[in-house]
């Protein structure tokens, strides 16, 4: 029997490299926080070395967590979902395989610098210039990669988790070079293009769209693929998904202020981070409920489904954290909130919530 589907191999190989590597840096990210937290509480714990302090194992966690095990999840699921919604095999498997081998050398590369203290101290952007240029090399073969399988698809129609996806890859290869434009003046030290005030507007646009595109559009194109798989449902609405795409990718990109109230950027500038914020609850919430909605009729299964169970505590966090975030980011708000631990909280709503419980459910 042979139909233009049952001929295709898809290539599994690098997804499960992936998928494997998103279990090792989650145990290793996973346990630095624990460790970190601990020197919270007992200093002592930083065993009075440079390399074990908690400057700079704070930093190691940060990226080992997001660019480690969320990267890694997020390449294993774009690699899976693309061949699988497109119908098509990676345009390809040696392309695939270096994004592979340069993605864990980049990870490789932060184990060894971060603890050294050789960072460019712009938050979770910290690598050096040489590591950068390595993350950049690797993300246009990832573009190649994602974008060639879309073109060579046998569907005549993108699927909406794809748009998701490839909105996270072009945004955050225009954010990661915008950010990191820097001075080298030795093999490991930069300094920033940008200075002052301007330095930090910049660097907030990355740090928020961090969260926009790195941490929620690609893990929304997962939930747009496993939920409904799991579910067995078709998504509640595809006109919900697809408004509510546009909304948030014209938004988010405007909402960075808020990590810069009452400091030396313009007074208007902070307003208007505080005003996009607020206006994100809408379209955050719609890829919420469209997530939720789709599992009207399938509740039942929670009883017996543990992955369907970590794909619906993910979008409660997501949903609980999209709304703390507007809300936080209101200045009186923020007054009481910003530097208190109120911000890793939410911080954690989101990453460990959203972003390790769909995570966990996707492997
Ligand atoms: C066992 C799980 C985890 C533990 C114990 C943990 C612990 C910590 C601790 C102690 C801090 C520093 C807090 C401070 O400076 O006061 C931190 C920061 C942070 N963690 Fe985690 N973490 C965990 C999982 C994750 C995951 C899965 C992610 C992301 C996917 C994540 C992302 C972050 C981020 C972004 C920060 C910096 C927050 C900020 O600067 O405001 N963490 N974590
Ligand atoms: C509508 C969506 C969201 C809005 C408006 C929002 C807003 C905010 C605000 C106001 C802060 C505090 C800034 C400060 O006082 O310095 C913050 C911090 C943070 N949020 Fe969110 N948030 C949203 C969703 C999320 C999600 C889903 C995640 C994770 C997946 C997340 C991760 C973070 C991180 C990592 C920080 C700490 C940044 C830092 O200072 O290092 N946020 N967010």
């Amino acid at each position: 029997m042979s139909t233009a589907t049952t001929d295709i191999t898809y290539n599994y190989k690098v997804v499960k490299q992936f998928a494997i590597m998103t279990v090792v840096w989650g145990i290793v990210g996973m346990a630095l926080g624990v460790l970190i937290a601990a020197q919270l509480v007992w200093p002592a714990v930083n065993l009075d070395l440079p390399f074990t302090h908690f400057g700079r194992l704070r930093p190691l966690h940060t990226n080992a967590v997001i660019f480690g095990f969320g990267g890694s999840a997020l390449f294993a699921s774009s690699y899976y979902i693309v061949q699988r919604t497109c119908q098509a095999r990676l345009v390809s498997d040696g392309l695939a395989a270096a994004t592979f081998w340069g993605w864990q050398l980049v990870l490789v590369a932060a184990v060894i610098t971060l603890p050294q203290g050789l960072t460019s101290t712009k938050e979770y952007a910290e690598l050096e210039w040489p590591i950068d240029i390595l993350i950049t090399v690797v993300w246009v073969l990832y573009a190649v990669v994602f974008f060639g399988t879309i073109m060579k698809r046998k569907t005549p129609h993108i699927y909406v988790a794809n748009w998701f996806l490839g909105a996270f890859i072009v945004t955050v290869a225009v954010l990661h070079i915008g950010n990191n434009l820097a001075i080298p003046v030795s093999a490991f030290k930069s300094y920033s293009i940008y200075s002052g005030v301007t330095d930090a507007m910049m660097q907030w646009w990355w740090g928020h769209n961090a969260v926009g595109f790195f941490l929620t559009a690609g893990f929304l194109g997962m939930m747009y693929y496993f939920v409904p798989k799991q579910a067995g449902r078709p998504v509640y609405s595809y006109r919900l998904s697809i408004v509510h795409f546009w909304a948030l990718i014209a938004t988010y990109v405007w909402a960075g202020g808020h990590h810069l109230h009452y400091s030396a950027l313009p007074d208007w500038a902070q307003t208007a981070g505080m005003i996009m914020s607020l206006i994100l609850l809408a379209p955050s919430w719609g890829g919420m409920i469209n997530g939720m909605m789709t599992l009207s009729g399938a509740w039942h299964r929670l009883r017996t489904d543990p992955i369907l169970r970590f794909l619906v505590v993910s979008l409660s966090f997501y949903g609980m954290s999209t709304f703390e975030g507007p809300m936080m980011s209101i200045k009186t708000v923020n007054a009481l909130s910003h530097n208190t631990d109120w911000t890793i909280g939410h911080v954690h709503s989101g990453a460990l919530g959203w972003v390790a419980m769909i995570s966990i459910g996707a492997v």
